[in-house]
């Protein structure tokens, strides 16, 4: 019978049994499967299990620092943490074609997990890495089957990390990958992952790079990081959290006059978006409350000095995507 619990035992001794006393690497991304990937190997494998995060400056606020919360501290999970913010900051400066900006991070991704793989592969005591995990889940199977030429393939390309360089030959471990996503929830319930982390709205592998509209630049993503949080805080606050399937703040780089006290204001502008979607190919935009539309619209604008204007995003997909870019 299927269940969660004996699902976990059965995937754990088969991750056993495959690996042996050999060394993984996964990339963590802080979502929810390969959070789940990554509490079923620490339950096969132990230390066999390092994890590499990579901070590429495009997280939301204190993201990076949960991450390391619940894994290395709270679960005792072997994560390297790469602060590589400037590098993708670097290679994504003066662009702002919303496809070479994706195909940028996700070339960055690469280069840099390829990076801490090698230097992760000669610190193991001699011991070679021969196995990569990754949280690649049925739906991600069906969808880069069905196309290697549409987005799917490029979401795929950039949530797992595919095209690695030759050097770097490893053997796949994909424990999830005939599971669907509420399996995969109830599978990390079962191995006493926080709701918080299983409940996640989703968030894309390019992350604020496809939520600041244009170029990229640090002050823009220190002002979304702001806006986004009070957005994220509010809404839990309210209970649309768990109402709403993705929800986030958007920069962008126009001006807007507003009026502070006696003097005027010249600053930029954030959208609100909000949708409610099961399967996200289509979404309706989440009819939130006004007053909750008004309340972090407000406190958007008096907390932060850089912002003068909140719009809330009316737009259904079709005809709009759910991310701006
Ligand atoms: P769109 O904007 O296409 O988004 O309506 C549908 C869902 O996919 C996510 N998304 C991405 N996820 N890499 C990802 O890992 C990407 O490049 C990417 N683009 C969109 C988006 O957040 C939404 O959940």
């Amino acid at each position: 019978e299927w269940t969660p619990d004996n699902i976990a035992d059965m995937r754990i001794a088969q991750l056993k049994e495959q690996i042996g006393d050999k060394q993984v690497l996964l990339g963590l991304s802080g979502g929810v499967d390969s959070s789940v990937v990554a509490a079923l190997l620490h339950k096969a494998i132990g230390d066999q299990l390092t994890c590499v995060f990579v901070d590429n400056g495009l997280l939301r606020l204190h993201e990076g620092d949960q991450v390391m919360q619940v894994f290395a501290e709270n679960m005792g999970v072997k994560v390297v943490r790469v602060d590589a913010e400037e590098r993708f900051l670097t290679a994504l400066a003066g662009e702002s074609d919303p496809e070479k900006k994706r195909k940028i991070i996700g070339k960055t991704f690469i280069d840099v997990f390829a990076d801490s793989a090698r230097q992760v592969s000669e610190q193991s005591d001699g011991k070679v890495v021969e196995f990569l995990a990754q949280g690649t889940i049925y739906p991600d199977v069906i969808e880069s089957a069905k196309s290697h030429q549409g987005k799917a393939h490029v979401i795929k390309s950039h949530h797992n990390v595919g095209g690695l360089p030759d050097d770097l030959a490893f053997e796949l471990v994909e424990p999830l990958r005939d599971l669907f996503k509420d399996e995969v929830r109830k599978l990390g319930s079962t191995l006493g992952l926080p709701e918080k982390m299983i409940y996640r709205h989703p968030f894309p592998g390019p992350g604020l790079g496809v939520r600041i509209l244009g170029e990229v630049k640090k002050e823009y993503a220190d002002v979304l990081r702001l806006a986004d949080a009070i957005f994220m805080q509010e809404l839990e606050r309210s209970g649309w959290y768990d109402k709403t399937a993705q929800a986030f703040a958007v920069f962008q780089p126009i001006k807007s006059v507003g009026v502070v006290g006696d003097g005027r204001r010249y600053a930029w502008v954030i959208a609100l978006r909000a949708v409610e979607t099961v399967d996200f190919m289509t979404a309706r935009f989440a009819h939130l409350p006004y007053d909750l539309i008004e309340t972090v619209s407000n406190r958007i604008m008096n907390e932060i000095a850089e912002v003068s204007r909140v719009t809330y995003d009316v737009s259904s997909k079709p005809p709009a995507t759910i991310e701006w870019e």
